[in-house]
């Protein structure tokens, strides 16, 4: 596309300084950039600064009235090719989700027709805040492209997720937008992104399960597993590539959060289960997770000490909860729910038998016997009352990108699309 046109509406924080940045990015690769500064976003940058690096007009509320009788809002908020926020604050996010329009950038934002992406700037605890995490769902939901905010030390003194991405980093996420597969406009004329629809998860909700479980015996020792998460997080980011509403409820494992992905960290099985089931209804739900079988039956609220008499202490277990086995008897059971099987011996005997033990509608097995778990490939095998798909040894994000395929079809066939 040439010369893309970029509606850029800079929210309030600490980090709008960061805008001027992107504007300068965004002028040197030769983008058409107009920019729209919130009140809150105008006590940290000056509309004179945007407006020389943009050599465009800025748009704030104070010349709001002046304006509309050269370019009414709903004209502004559709003559670019994309619309992106950045900061997104806490406040902006709830009023999109919301469909508020109570002044110039969020009634821009409600009347646009044009692909949206925010790139999110807060404190920690409003970022992970229930309330921003459903906004953020919505919007996802809605087709707007919500970037996952940087990690870090912030203005505030906290440490977390919440830093507004480097402008490096929306810069590359707007020309992902711009390029992604233009299309021909149904009504002729310049070519347009290819909306979100046009992705084969579109639409659909998604849970996925990954990593292990940890179940303490002491303050200072668990039981775990060797599951690495890499599986279960390279299938959250391919759907959430596809365009899926992904939920990632992820045991203890040191990976970053895929772009685009909600993501819950637990510990044990039961806080996993509970995760579970509050992220239900899902169309689909993966259940990756290598969940501990067993825990501590009983817990010490201090570390157990060596006495010294040669006195081993008992470690009496006591039975997880089947999460799967839950989902699956549940009244919200999804239309899809497939379980994960790691096996060292016959295979796919164990799969067959656990498909129906668990109520699940696929088990994607794998011997972990060829390749130990933590390894960057995987063998799987796809069990269902239908057959076995067996596929060869690929990268996980590959076997991620194939199920992804696989699993839009059978939702397509599952909850037909409304305009199918
Ligand atoms: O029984 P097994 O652990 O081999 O079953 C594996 C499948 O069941 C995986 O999909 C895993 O996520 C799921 N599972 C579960 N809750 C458990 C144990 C396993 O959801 N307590």
């Amino acid at each position: 596309m040439a010369n893309p046109r970029i509606l850029l509406i800079i929210g309030g924080g600490i980090a709008a300084y960061k805008s001027i940045e992107l504007v300068r990015l965004l002028r040197k690769a030769g983008h058409v950039v107009r920019c729209v500064l919130t009140r809150a976003g105008e006590r940290f940058v000056t509309p004179l600064t945007l407006a020389a690096l943009s050599e465009n007009k800025v748009h704030t509320d104070l010349f709001d009235l002046k304006d509309e009788v050269e370019m009414g809002h709903i004209q502004l908020s559709r003559e670019a090719d994309l619309v992106v926020v950045a900061p997104a604050t806490a406040d902006l996010l709830a009023k999109m989700a919301a469909g508020i329009a109570d002044d110039m950038a969020t009634t821009l934002l409600l009347a646009t027709d044009k692909p949206v992406l925010a790139a999110p700037a807060m404190n920690v605890r409003m970022w992970l805040h229930a309330a921003t995490r459903r906004n953020v769902a919505t919007l996802r939901g809605d087709g707007v492209t919500v970037m996952e905010p940087d990690e870090g030390e912030m203005a505030c003194g906290e440490y977390g997720p919440g830093r507004l991405p480097e402008p490096a980093a929306i810069f590359a996420a707007i020309e992902a937008a711009i390029a992604s597969a233009p299309v021909a406009s149904p009504l002729g004329g310049q070519p347009d992104f290819a909306p979100a629809n046009h992705r084969p998860l579109y639409g659909r909700r998604i849970l996925i399960t990954a990593g292990p479980t940890h179940e303490p015996i002491d303050p200072v020792r668990y039981i775990a597993n060797r599951s690495s998460g890499k599986q279960g997080f390279a299938i959250a980011a391919a759907a959430a590539e596809a365009g899926a509403e992904v939920l990632l409820i992820a045991g203890p494992v040191p990976l970053p959060t895929p772009p685009g992905v909600i993501r819950v960290d637990v510990e044990t099985a039961r806080e996993m289960a509970a995760e579970v089931a509050a992220g239900l209804p899902v169309d689909a739900a993966i259940m990756v997770a290598a969940v501990a079988d067993w825990r501590a039956a009983d817990t010490s609220a201090q570390k157990i000490k060596k006495d010294g008499s040669g006195q081993v202490p008992p470690l009496a277990l006591a039975e997880n909860p089947d999460i799967l086995a839950g989902v699956a008897k549940s009244p919200q059971r999804p239309a899809l729910l497939i379980g994960f099987a790691a096996e060292t011996n016959d295979v796919l005997d164990h799969a067959r038998a656990k498909l129906a033990r668990k109520g699940c509608d696929w088990i994607v097995a794998n011997d972990v016997a060829a390749d130990p778990m933590g390894g960057e490939t995987n063998r799987v095998h796809i069990v269902s009352k239908a057959g076995v798909d067996s596929w060869e040894r690929l990268p996980k994000e590959a076997v991620a990108r194939k199920l992804m395929e696989k699993i839009a079809d059978e939702l397509d066939a599952r909850i037909p699309r409304q305009s199918d």
